[in-house]
């Protein structure tokens, strides 16, 4: 199966919880490769270009407002399959609807502050690692236990 790249944030409660280690600890005990991390204050210029889709829909602004309250982590991702992985990982968007052991489900209340965004297809993945990163920070590298994550 061929490793595809997937995006995700940390999100200002993660941050402000002062949980960032508990969730990049159980990213890379899963087995994600992670290829480029930063912690940034997102701006509003940034948040606007990332998250278009939601231009008009009534949580637009409170989502706008939050992303950009506190720094966050972003990240690029890869493992097989990473968007889905990822996807189904962090659980669904409402904590309450998430299924118990993802990182939502376990560490979260609220339908705003769930704690970890996550691309929900290639194409996006592609467009929000194009917001938040150059080419030149994605790194390119094998680690030692990659031979080990996948049967040959
Ligand atoms: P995320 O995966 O970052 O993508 C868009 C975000 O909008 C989502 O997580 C939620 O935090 C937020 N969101 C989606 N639906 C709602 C809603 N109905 N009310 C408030 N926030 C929402």
């Amino acid at each position: 199966m061929a490793w595809e790249r997937t995006f995700a944030m940390l999100k200002p409660d993660t941050v402000q919880r002062g949980i960032i280690g508990n969730v990049l600890s159980r990213l890379e005990t899963k087995g994600f490769r992670i290829v480029a991390m930063k912690l940034i204050q997102v701006t509003e210029e940034l948040a606007a270009k990332h998250y278009a889709a939601h231009v008009g829909k009534p949580f637009y602004d409170g989502l706008i407002k939050y992303i950009t309250s506190s720094p966050v982590v972003v990240m690029v991702l890869e493992a097989p399959q990473a968007v889905e992985q990822l996807r189904s990982f962090i659980g669904a968007t409402r904590p309450n609807e998430a299924a118990a052991g993802t990182i939502r489900a376990d560490f979260g209340v609220d339908i705003s502050n769930n704690l970890i965004h996550a691309s929900d297809s290639v194409s996006s993945a592609a467009q929000e690692i194009g917001v938040y990163f150059t080419q030149g920070e994605l790194l390119d590298y094998e680690r030692a236990i990659d031979e080990w994550l996948v049967g040959r």
